[in-house]
């Protein structure tokens, strides 16, 4: 199976990603994931991608297919779960055309439905644990012990340069005007599943899963 999740900053798609890759063994294929570990390999690409990811711009379609081209022909063992991907028409048309070259198709598209004073909240208590990728939130999902990854037990927790006001506002902007119209696109193929994405972790999750079960 291969899905989409899709859904505005903080909707919840890593959260809801990385439950499935523990529950179902999927691959979780995230662009944002990828520009940051291209950031930190230090090359020019993950230098100019940063610069544009601060400024919370979209990174050109160019760069992001390509990532994600280079990913899909490592093959994705039992389906690939797309958290951030497709973020404007011309990435949704090059993911149908590279998984039709590949044999392969899409299966869902679940969009995750939160308002915007959610996501304020969620963004602004965000923390990420930099060894394992668990992500934590200061009020809704704290770890036990204030400052250890209770996955993991790793110290190295940290807030990504992007998780502002100021970026949060141009972020939004970017999904409503590039990202929000992938909804009419997928609704059109057939493949939406729209979920409520304000409730708790647990229920977005029984959500999903009966949005995937659904024919
Ligand atoms: P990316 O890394 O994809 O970020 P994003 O889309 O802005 O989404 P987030 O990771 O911020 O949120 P999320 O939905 O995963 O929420 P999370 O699960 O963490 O992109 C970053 C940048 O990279 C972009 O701005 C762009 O510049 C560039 N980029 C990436 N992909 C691109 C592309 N395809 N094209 C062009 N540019 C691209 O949850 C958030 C918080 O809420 C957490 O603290 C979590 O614990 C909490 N939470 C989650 N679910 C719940 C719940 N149900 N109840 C309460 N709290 C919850």
């Amino acid at each position: 199976m291969n899905l989409i999740l899709l859904g505005p900053p903080g909707a919840g798609k890593g959260t809801q990603a990385r439950r499935l890759v523990e529950g179902r063994g999927m691959v979780q294929l995230s662009t944002g994931d990828m520009l940051r570990a291209a950031q930190a390999s230090g090359s020019e690409m993950g230098r100019r991608a940063a610069e544009v990811m601060a400024r919370g711009e979209l990174v050109s379609d160019a760069i992001v297919i390509g990532l994600i081209e280079e990913r899909l022909r490592l093959g994705t063992g039992a389906g690939a779960i797309f958290d951030g991907f497709p973020r404007t028409l011309a990435q949704a048309d090059a993911l149908g055309a590279l998984l039709g070259r590949l044999g392969q198709r899409l299966d869902a598209v679940v969009a995750m439905q939160v308002d915007d004073a959610a996501l304020v909240d969620r963004i602004s208590g965000r923390f990420t644990c930099g060894a394992c990728g668990e992500v934590w939130h200061d009020r809704t999902r704290p770890t036990a012990v204030p400052g250890v990854c209770d996955a993991c037990g790793s110290t190295d927790l940290r807030r990504r340069a992007d998780d502002n006001a100021d970026s949060l506002r141009q972020r939004l902007m970017e999904y409503y005007k590039k990202t929000a119209p992938l909804i009419g696109y997928y609704h059109a193929l057939g493949l939406l599943r729209p979920v409520d994405g304000l409730a708790s972790v647990e229920a977005v999750g029984a959500a999903v899963d009966a949005a995937l079960a659904t024919p």
